[in-house]
């Protein structure tokens, strides 16, 4: 449950991109791992204020489609960074209520990595405090693309008709189904771009960005951008009147 000071409006789902590890460590004239350690302690301090706020969902943006092509020193350091990270942190995650959750094309890691992630959900999947979401080897046109080839299999097996194929059907089909979409996006970092995130999820999704480097992370930024959240107006593409009488739980 929100704590006594948590915002009135607190978002149930929040989604990250964590940007700006590495220039964190190049500034301190550090290799760019040294950054991305630092990042996992700031997942630490965002995953304590989700729990302390009653923030029921939370999905980060780990590594994406894309970050394999970075040197093959930086993706093994960061190999190694996820793996000693889930060793580590799975049993406090599941003692605090964490449900820790896998998207991303996880066959392109290797055989220790995906069994660790297999190992966390299992362990993790009767929590319902927080549903934790990491998006590895993960592109929203990936997500697109999945959900899209999935109902067409079902359409060449017969079990669907190409014009049953809606938007909810769409839906059902993408990662994180069964959450409500994330009424907030944080991006650290500076840059203002959505970068192949969650694409299909992130169409009414509130956005804030701040220049904060993601190691720099801590709950006042975090609460700068609930408060800011708490003001915003959310019209889903109504007017503000028929908004207003829209009930709360009501995303799209
Ligand atoms: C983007 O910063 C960050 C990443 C590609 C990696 C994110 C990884 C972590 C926060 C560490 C651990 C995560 C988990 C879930 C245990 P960047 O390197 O692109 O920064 P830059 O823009 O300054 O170069």
């Amino acid at each position: 449950m929100p704590s006594d000071s948590a915002p009135a409006h607190v978002p149930r789902h929040l989604a990250v991109i964590m940007d700006g590890n590495g220039r964190w460590a190049e500034r301190r004239r550090r290799p760019r791992i040294i950054g991305h350690r630092a990042g996992a302690r700031a997942v630490n301090t965002c995953i304590d204020f989700c729990l302390q706020h009653g923030i029921r969902a939370l999905t980060l943006f780990a590594f994406s489609s894309e970050n394999w092509g970075r040197p093959e020193e930086e993706v093994g350091g960061l190999m190694k960074l996820f793996l000693n990270a889930l060793e580590r942190e799975v049993d406090e995650l599941d003692r605090r209520g964490v449900r820790v959750r896998f998207i991303g094309e996880r066959e392109r890691f290797s055989a220790p990595i995906t069994r660790q992630m297999d190992a966390a959900e299992a362990r993790t999947a009767g929590n319902t405090r927080l549903d934790l979401t990491i998006a590895a080897s993960y592109g929203g046109r990936w997500d697109i693309t999945q959900a899209a080839r999935s109902l067409a299999r079902d359409v060449a097996a017969g079990k669907l008709r190409p014009e049953d194929i809606d938007e909810s059907a769409m839906s059902a089909r993408m990662t994180l189904a069964d959450l409500p979409p994330p009424d907030l996006f944080i991006r650290t970092g500076g840059d203002t771009r959505i970068s192949n995130f969650l694409l299909w999820q992130l169409a009414y999704t509130e956005l804030w960005f701040t220049e904060a480097l993601w190691p720099e992370l801590d709950a006042a930024t975090l609460r700068r951008a609930i408060d800011d959240f708490a003001r915003r107006e959310r019209r889903f593409g109504l007017t503000g009147a028929q908004a207003a009488a829209m009930p709360k739980e009501t995303h799209e």
